[in-house]
Formats: C-alpha cells, sequence, structure tokens
C-alpha cells in the first residue's frame, strides 16, 4: 500500500525529474539541431565524451539568471547556458565547465559566471585542473555591467589560479569579447578547426574602425591563431579529436603545483639508440629535423608537440623519459636555422614556465646559430623578447639538461639553458661547435686586415675561418672549461639522459626570496 507520504515524495520527485529533463533541454531541440548541423555537440555531450564514464558530477543545474532587462525574465533557462561540474579522466579528478551556445549563444552574465567561479574556487582548494569548455557569444549584451563584472571575477580567479593548478582551454565555438581573455589567462588553448573562433572585436567591428574586409575564419579562426598570433597552442580536425587531445595533454601534468606528473611504470633495458649517429649532416650549413633527434630519445610516441604551426624555429612539447614526464625545447634546424626570433622565444619562454611552474623536467636540444639580425626582429624588440626566454630559463628550478647538437653560437648559447645560467647537466655530442659565430662571419672579422691586403683575399678567408673553425667549431673548449660535462656519442643520449633524469629527481633549488620577479614582459 502506497502512504500519503510516499505519493507526496513521488510529486515531488517527478517534479523534480521534469525540472533535469528540462535542464538538458536546455536552449531546446531546435537549437541543439542547429548545433549538430555545424558539426558541433551540445555542452553536455562534451562532458560526457571527456570524462570517464558516469563520473560528471553536475553542480548548479538549476541555477538561473536574475535579470529583468529586455524581457529576459520571459527568456529563464535552468543552468543558465554553462554546465559546471567535476568528475575524473583517467581516474583523476578535474573540474570543468561548458558553455552551452543553445541558450543566449552561450553568452556570459552574473549567474553564468557565479558557476563558474564556483568550480574555480572549488578546483583551488581541492587542487585539481580546470578545463573549460568554451562556445559563446561574450558577454550578455541585455545584462550590461554585470556581464563586465562576471567576467572580470573569472579572470581574477584565472590569474590566482595561474601556476596553481593546470587550466585548459577549448574554444569549441565562436568566442567573442570577454570570452576569449579568460581562456587567453590559462596554460593552453585548444581550438577545433572550422567551427571555433576567437576574436576581442568580430568582423564587423572590425570593417567599421579599419575599414577592413574580412571573414571570421580569417580574422579569428584556428589556422590564424595557430599560425599567425600562436594564441592557440593547439588545433585539432573536429570535436572528439580535441576532447581526446585534452585527455593526453593533462596525462603529462600533474595535478598542481605541490605534485609530481603520474609516470608509467618503467624498466631500463638496452637504451642504445644507434640511430641517432646518422642524423648530423656532414655539412654543417645543412639543415635536419630535430624531431628524428627527439623522437629517438624519448619514449617511443612519446612526444606531444605544442604549437605546432607557430615559430616553428623552435619546438616545444611534452615527451616521457622511462616512463616519466619531461618538457621539451629544441632548436629546429629545419626552419629558419633554427635562429631564436621574437616569436620562438616568446614561444620557448612561456612552455619553461609551464614546465617549471608545475614540477616538469626540461630537457634542451640546441642547435642554434644566434638571434635572427635586422630592423624587424630589433624594432619589434628581439632585446626584449628574447630575454623571456633567458629570464624563464634562469629562474627555472625544475632539474634542466641541455645537449648541444650542433650550433650554440652566440647569446643564443647563454641563453639555450646554459649551465651557467642554472642547467643542472649539459652534454654534447662530437659535432657540437660552441663558439661566438659561425668560422666564416669570424674569420672576416678578426682577419679583416690580412684578407684585405692579402694577394689573393677569398684564398686568405678560407684559410682563416678554417683556421677558427679548427680552434672552435668542436666542443672542447666548453669541456675544457667544464661548460659541457661530457662529450657523448649521439647514440648514448637516451641512456645519459635517463640517468641523469634520475640523479637529479631530489634536486631542490629556490629562488631568493622575493614577491615575484619582473620578467622582460
Ligand atoms: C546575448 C547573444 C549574444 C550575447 C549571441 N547571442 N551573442 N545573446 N548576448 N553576447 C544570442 C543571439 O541573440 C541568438 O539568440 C543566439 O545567441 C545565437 O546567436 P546567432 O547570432 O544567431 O549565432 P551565430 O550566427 O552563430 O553568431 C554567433 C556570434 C554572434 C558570432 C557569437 O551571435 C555575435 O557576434 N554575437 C555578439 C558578440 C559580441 O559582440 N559579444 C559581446 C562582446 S563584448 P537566439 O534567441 O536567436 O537563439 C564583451 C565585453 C567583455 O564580451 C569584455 C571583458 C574584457
Amino acid at each position: 500500500m502506497i502512504t500519503i507520504e510516499e505519493n507526496k515524495m513521488k510529486d515531488k520527485t517527478a517534479l523534480l525529474e521534469s525540472k533535469i529533463e528540462e535542464a538538458k533541454i536546455a536552449g531546446g531541440k531546435d537549437r541543439i539541431e542547429a548545433q549538430h548541423k555545424k558539426g558541433k555537440f551540445t555542452a553536455r555531450e562534451r562532458i560526457h565524451f571527456l570524462l570517464d564514464d558516469g563520473s560528471f558530477e553536475e553542480i548548479g543545474m538549476l541555477v538561473t539568471h536574475r535579470s529583468t532587462n529586455f524581457g529576459l525574465d520571459k527568456t529563464k533557462f535552468l543552468g543558465d547556458g554553462v554546465v559546471t561540474g567535476y568528475g575524473t579522466i583517467h581516474g583523476r579528478l578535474v573540474y570543468v565547465f561548458s558553455q552551452d551556445f543553445t541558450v543566449l549563444g552561450g553568452s556570459l552574465a552574473e549567474a553564468h559566471a557565479e558557476k563558474i567561479c564556483k568550480v574555480m574556487d572549488l578546483a583551488m582548494k581541492n587542487g585539481a585542473p580546470v578545463i573549460g569548455l568554451n562556445d559563446s557569444g561574450g558577454a550578455r549584451i541585455q545584462e550590461g555591467v554585470v556581464s563586465l563584472g562576471g567576467y572580470a571575477d573569472i579572470f581574477y580567479r584565472n590569474t590566482l589560479a595561474s601556476g596553481v593548478i593546470p587550466q585548459l582551454s577549448a574554444i569549441m565555438g565562436p568566442c567573442a569579447g570577454g570570452a576569449v581573455y579568460s581562456p587567453a589567462l590559462t596554460d593552453f588553448i585548444m581550438m577545433v578547426e572550422n567551427t571555433s573562433y576567437m576574436f576581442v572585436t568580430g568582423p564587423n567591428v572590425v570593417k567599421t574602425v579599419t575599414h577592413e574586409e574580412v571573414s571570421s575564419e580569417d580574422l579569428g579562426g584556428a589556422s590564424a591563431h595557430s599560425t599567425k598570433s600562436g594564441v592557440t597552442h593547439l588545433t585539432y580536425a573536429n570535436e572528439m579529436e580535441c576532447i581526446n587531445g585534452i585527455k593526453t595533454l593533462l596525462s603529462y601534468m600533474p595535478q598542481n603545483c605541490e605534485e609530481d606528473a603520474p609516470r608509467i611504470p618503467y624498466e631500463m633495458g638496452n637504451e642504445s639508440r644507434p640511430t641517432l649517429n646518422t642524423i648530423i649532416p656532414e655539412n654543417a650549413h645543412q639543415p635536419y629535423d630535430i624531431k628524428e633527434v627527439i623522437a629517438g630519445t624519448v619514449d617511443e610516441n612519446s612526444f606531444y608537440e605544442i604549437h605546432k604551426d607557430f615559430a616553428e624555429n623552435i619546438v616545444v612539447g611534452f615527451a616521457r623519459l622511462a616512463g616519466r614526464s619531461i618538457g621539451i625545447v629544441a632548436n629546429q634546424p629545419a626552419f629558419l636555422a633554427g635562429v631564436l626570433d621574437i616569436k620562438s622565444s616568446q614561444k620557448g619562454a612561456r612552455f619553461v614556465r609551464f614546465c617549471d611552474a608545475f614540477n616538469i623536467p626540461l630537457l634542451v636540444f640546441e642547435d642554434v646559430p644566434g638571434f635572427l639580425p635586422g630592423t624587424d626582429q630589433e624594432w619589434n624588440a628581439i632585446i626584449t623578447n628574447g630575454a623571456k626566454l633567458l629570464y624563464a630559463f634562469s629562474e627555472a628550478t625544475v632539474p634542466r639538461i641541455t645537449v648541444i647538437t650542433r650550433k650554440a653560437y652566440g647569446g643564443a648559447y647563454d641563453v639555450m639553458n646554459s649551465k651557467h645560467i642554472g642547467a643542472d647537466m649539459n652534454y654534447a655530442w662530437p659535432s657540437a661547435e660552441i663558439a661566438v659565430m659561425g668560422a666564416k662571419g669570424a674569420a672576416e672579422i678578426i682577419f679583416k686586415k690580412e684578407i684585405q691586403e692579402a694577394a689573393d683575399s677569398e684564398a686568405k678567408w678560407k684559410e682563416k675561418e678554417a683556421e677558427y673553425a679548427e680552434m672552435f667549431a668542436n666542443p672542447y673548449n666548453a669541456a675544457a672549461r667544464g661548460y659541457v660535462d661530457e662529450v657523448i656519442k649521439p647514440e648514448q643520449t637516451r641512456e645519459k639522459l635517463i640517468k641523469a633524469f634520475k640523479m637529479l629527481e631530489n634536486k631542490v633549488a629556490t629562488l631568493p626570496k622575493k614577491k615575484h620577479g619582473n620578467i622582460p614582459l
């Protein structure tokens, strides 16, 4: 027999269920269909694919906005356009917010912002990453300054959380206005090709102000931000790949700045890698692909490149060495001869700082002819920007190792994690050339008079070039001074690095007491 109390509870449960149903349908079937037609998942589908099965716990499903402006009181959606909560990825706790474009274009206002802040606060207190799945038309225009306040509340939290917990931002739709600045404050931005955009002001405003005609894709699509601006670190062909990318990226990171990244158990075996012996070309002016060196050194298929299409003269990314997560920074001789310029310095510096903040040891492969000369570089502040990389390496306290594969010229020698700025171990291959500059340029400067006065100045130049090369185009001067700890055969690289990183496992290094440094921004 059903009691009156049970009946009442049944009614109440039915009301709850109908509210849950309403929240799940969000902006309605038509808008969900429109979302699918664009090749996009809904906010809830994204969370479903991202988190371990059944692990999602939603927070704030029944939150609504409190605005009455412009008839908004008649347009209330449960959840207010963002799904928030927590769950696990590969068994590890994460906090997540997923903006729902079917509700007022995923626009952000007071209640929506409060929900995001709530999960960010929980993430900070509990030391776990925050993942933002962004799909938003920016500040909710009807709510005015309250929306701007909501954004600022999030920006503030992003900033305080920076370096404490990893923050990842996936851009999965149009993100305009304020919607781009929260991602910009996070550690990594990933975009989906053809369906995601980021801009402070869209094409219409651009046309009005600067008279430029530009499409959304050209202005702020994945391609523009992965190649031109460098705003996005990773791009993916579709949302599912992006979601899988988030999971992969997280696997290299610790939960917070107090922890180490997860390790995969590894048994040492034959760590010799003879393929490394044949990568450097005979002629020092010939390019080669540093990614072959990386792939030949780290655990098989473990290299996950970041910022792949931006400033390709430097390569950065995560990898595993004997199961342990490491960050790699490498000059790329196959692109602009691996020269350091403004963009590559910025790219390298940002990556170094992420790794250092989250206890991920750094491995540097060095083959760099110096800094890129020219008015463009000087007038756009290569001095300030190059200093960023120098600063980032200098203040990094994680275990740091450099392998000089070929050129280590000029100031770039100092910058690329030299012993002088705190690297723990420095190896050089026999092909290393550690000098102030290349032999040809050096001979021209220091033997200028002799070359000019010689009967055959071309022959004299060559002779002097050979003389300089003989003296400096090798690793042995640096090794004699201890600037290089060991000259190793390429095939020994992996084994040496595994042992050295193990030796450095308990490294303790601290910076002088300060409020914070003043990196040349
Ligand atoms: C309220 C919005 C909205 C917004 C979109 N919508 N943006 N509602 N506030 N900011 C609503 C639309 O009215 C529509 O409602 C639904 O979302 C879908 O929008 P559409 O325009 O139909 O979609 P689409 O053609 O795909 O274009 C998406 C878009 C465009 C590119 C995002 O909507 C757009 O340009 N929106 C405005 C962007 C913007 O200027 N935002 C403010 C930035 S200022 P219905 O009911 O029809 O489904 C800002 C300041 C913060 O953010 C600064 C902090 C630093």
